[in-house]
């Protein structure tokens, strides 16, 4: 499959995402389920609540990004995702509105054809990908053992528009992954936190050189210090994180 890369695009995506990832939108509260744990700011932490910048120091301004759509066709996705985003949180673990804008950031500036998603759910981190595959004409293979999200999911896809981007492939995604053939741009994995190692040995071989594997909830709490190890040891990959002091994410370029 022919790839296109946009490496200046992605270069600043990421000097950019550090920013992005700590200012909280207006108006967003944090969001509940696999979302962030609660901040630890205490005395000598850096960034907490509370805290201020001296003379000299980083300081903790907030910026704020709000989300302005492009045009119509921006809009009717987005508004999409504020209503899943308000109302359908609960049980769903989908991940925070700032982590599902990196995702299309990631996405869109990667130029990405092909994105694998695991773990599905009601479809939140799906349509924000969806957002950016909208501009890159590429296409979304995501899995889901729950067949009640699932269902969700389907319904969100479609008044979304993006029903044609997608293909949700049902069951156990340790089985099913195995139905992937081509090229994979980036790899989402947000399933089960313990087969993250399992979903990167059978995947990792699928994606292009200079693609990305994104890990969610890589945090004190939630990550498996075995896929810690398997994207930090191995010479082919490079991986930076995002976000630690809150849900946590690790993006691992495989190297070209
Ligand atoms: C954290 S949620 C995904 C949230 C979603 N990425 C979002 O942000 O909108 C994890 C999902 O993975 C699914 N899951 C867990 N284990 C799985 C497996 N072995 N195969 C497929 N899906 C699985 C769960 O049913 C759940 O819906």
């Amino acid at each position: 499959m022919k790839t296109r890369l946009h490496l200046p695009v992605a270069a600043f995506a990421f000097a950019f995402l550090s920013t992005l990832a700590s200012a909280q939108p207006s108006g967003q509260a944090p969001a509940p389920g696999d979302g962030p744990p609660p901040r630890q700011a205490g005395p000598g932490s850096k960034g907490g609540p509370g805290a201020k910048g001296g003379p000299g120091g980083m300081g903790t301004a907030k910026f704020t990004a709000p989300i302005l759509a492009k045009d119509a066709a921006e809009k009717k996705i987005l508004d999409v995702l504020a209503d899943i985003s308000a109302n359908q949180r609960r049980g769903s673990m989908s991940v925070p509105d700032d982590d599902g804008r990196i995702l299309r950031v990631l996405a869109e500036s990667l130029g990405a054809k092909h994105i694998v998603e695991l773990g599905t759910s009601v479809g939140y981190s799906a349509t924000w990908f969806c957002l950016a595959l909208e501009k890159t004409g590429g296409k979304l293979t995501t899995f889901e053992i729950d067949e009640g999200r699932a269902a969700q999911a389907r319904k969100n896809f479609q008044r979304a528009g993006v029903e044609g981007r997608v293909t949700l492939v049902m069951g156990d995604a340790h089985q099913t992954v195995a139905t992937v053939k081509d090229s994979i741009d980036l790899l989402f994995l947000d399933a089960d936190k313990e087969g993250y190692v399992d979903y990167l040995n059978k995947l990792l071989p699928l994606v292009r050189p200079g693609g990305l594997i994104v890990a969610h909830n890589i945090n004190q709490r939630q990550a498996d210090p075995a896929y810690i190890k398997a994207i930090t040891t191995n010479p082919t990959l490079e991986t930076v994180y995002l976000n630690l002091e809150s849900s946590g994410m690790s993006l691992t370029m495989k190297k070209r």
